[in-house]
């Protein structure tokens, strides 16, 4: 158990005195103050005076299977202090209850039976994860690769140093190219896991029959291409953290699979009969909207409850255009170490264009772009937006960010219209220079104007 400086209080709410006094048992020999509820008057009248710092709620409480009571408990103990983490109790055929409960602010649940080590280190978890910030300037060496400034990210960085060090699982979401594999790998190598390793599954690359023998391993012979025995992932993680990148992409038929290794903590190489114990930290990446997805009935919504107790969603770049320059000084910086070559000057306006330039891509966009403008410059002293702007053109897909109007609110033959009125008064009415930048020869512009009824006064 790690380190407390004051022994954490823990209210079990359960009406079978049995597994009320199995785990006060257990807790207290861990070192927790323990105390219990048997009805639900008694159990708000103890969260409300005793202020419990954790409370383990039993879900089929009164023997009511519907677990009506179980909610309606929570619900009083929520809009009492919603800041009190609540772990539910609840039998393996109702698990749907605890997502309900999930919903309505509980922090994790526990099947039963459960098991001892599991309920410790979701207990250990939540009080870890409740206590004041945990940063420590010291570690900050191990992330000064992780470059940005803004606000945004900021709070990003301090979540990260905040949860580390717990075993707390984190979903990560964001757009390609974000970064969401950078912080994955920060919060492993701030975690008390950092000596063991960090071991990266890309789901979206696991064919659906494979996902078993990649994940748990096989045993020679366990099926016709098994020549030899094989380590799974989850063995190969053991004690480290596990990175299940492109979670979003696993079918459901897998999502079943890792839903109970997950919540039993145990699974079954294949083709042998042995019970395997997994002791892993799961870090879940995706550019998708798991939200979306379980609404659509296409992602396991007690599996999203159980790997998103901490959600970290990767602003866009352009979210965070204040660190363009830091970034593209990083990059460049990069390159140069590499190369041997002193490092180019870049000028205000060119990072004033950059930060206004679209990146879909994101960071790992801009990157290239630094990247492929350095080698194209190698020996210019000065670096200035039209470099930049040479090589960007080349893998740019022409503005896929452009924020459009909501559908239906406006017509085609208007919106062109007002971009051909933005551009005209851009250009000064210069129909040239307001022709080209549409992609339009003079003579179509000409046309176009004529159809919208813009009055223009040629200049040239
Ligand atoms: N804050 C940062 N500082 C420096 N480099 C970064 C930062 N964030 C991301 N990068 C770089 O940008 C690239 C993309 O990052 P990463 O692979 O983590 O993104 P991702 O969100 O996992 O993308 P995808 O969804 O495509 O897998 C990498 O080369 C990474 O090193
Ligand atoms: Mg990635």
């Amino acid at each position: 158990m790690m380190s407390s400086e004051k022994q954490a209080n823990i209210l079990i709410i359960d009406d079978d005195r049995t597994i009320v006094s199995g785990i006060t048992l257990f807790l207290k020999k861990k070192g927790f103050l323990v105390d219990a509820a048997t009805n639900p008057t008694d159990a708000i009248n103890k969260v409300s005076n005793f202020a419990p710092d954790l409370v383990l709620l039993d879900m089929n409480f009164n023997i009511d299977t519907s677990g009506k009571d179980g909610l309606r408990l929570l619900k009083q103990i929520m809009d009492f202090n919603d800041a009190i983490p609540v772990i539910l109790m609840t039998g393996w055929a109702t698990v749907q209850l605890a997502v309900e409960g999930m919903k309505l602010g509980a922090k994790d649940f526990i099947a039963k039976p459960w098991d001892n080590n599991h309920l410790l280190s979701s207990i250990q978890n939540l009080l870890d994860l409740a206590k004041p910030s945990l940063e420590r300037n010291e570690l900050s060496d191990e992330i000064d690769s992780i470059i940005g400034q803004s606000p945004v990210f900021l709070d990003i960085m301090s979540l990260v140093k905040h949860i580390a060090p717990t075993d707390a699982n984190v979903l990560i979401t964001g757009e390609s190219g974000t970064g969401k594999e950078v912080i994955a790998e920060a919060i492993h190598s701030l975690s008390k896991r950092n000596s063991n390793e960090f071991v990266k599954v890309n789901l979206g690359g696991i064919s659906s029959s494979l996902f078993e023998s990649e994940m748990f391993g096989h045993k020679k012979g366990a099926f016709t291409d098994a020549h030899l025995d094989r380590m799974g992932r989850f063995a190969k993680a053991d004690k480290g953290t596990i990175f299940l990148d492109e979670i979003g992409e696993l079918p459901m038929s897998n999502q079943v699979k890792l839903l109970r290794v997950l919540q039993e903590r145990t699974y079954e190489v294949l083709g042998s009969s042995e019970t395997k114990r997994t002791d892993v930290r799961v870090i879940s990446a995706t550019n998708k909207n798991l939200e979306q997805m379980v609404y659509n009935n296409t992602f396991r919504e007690d599996l999203f409850y159980r790997i998103n107790l901490i959600a970290i969603h990767m602003p866009s770049l352009s979210e965070r255009a204040e660190d363009i320059p830091l970034l593209t000084d990083h990059f460049v910086r990069q390159v140069c170490e590499i190369y041997e070559v002193e490092i180019p000057l870049i000028n205000n306006e060119t990072y004033n264009w950059l930060k206004k330039l679209p990146f879909p891509g994101n960071i790992r966009q801009l990157k290239n772009m630094v990247e492929r403008t350095l080698l194209i410059n190698m020996n210019k002293r000065e670096l200035n937006y039209q470099d930049f702007q040479h090589t960007s053109g080349k893998n740019q897909k022409p503005g896929p960010q452009i924020i459009l109007p909501e559908v239906g609110l406006i017509s085609l033959d208007d919106l062109e219209k007002q971009m051909i009125h933005k551009a005209l008064d851009f250009h000064n009415h210069s129909i040239s220079k307001t022709a080209r930048s549409l992609s339009l020869t003079r003579s179509s512009l000409y046309r176009r104007l004529a159809k919208h009824h813009i009055p223009y006064e040629p200049k040239n």
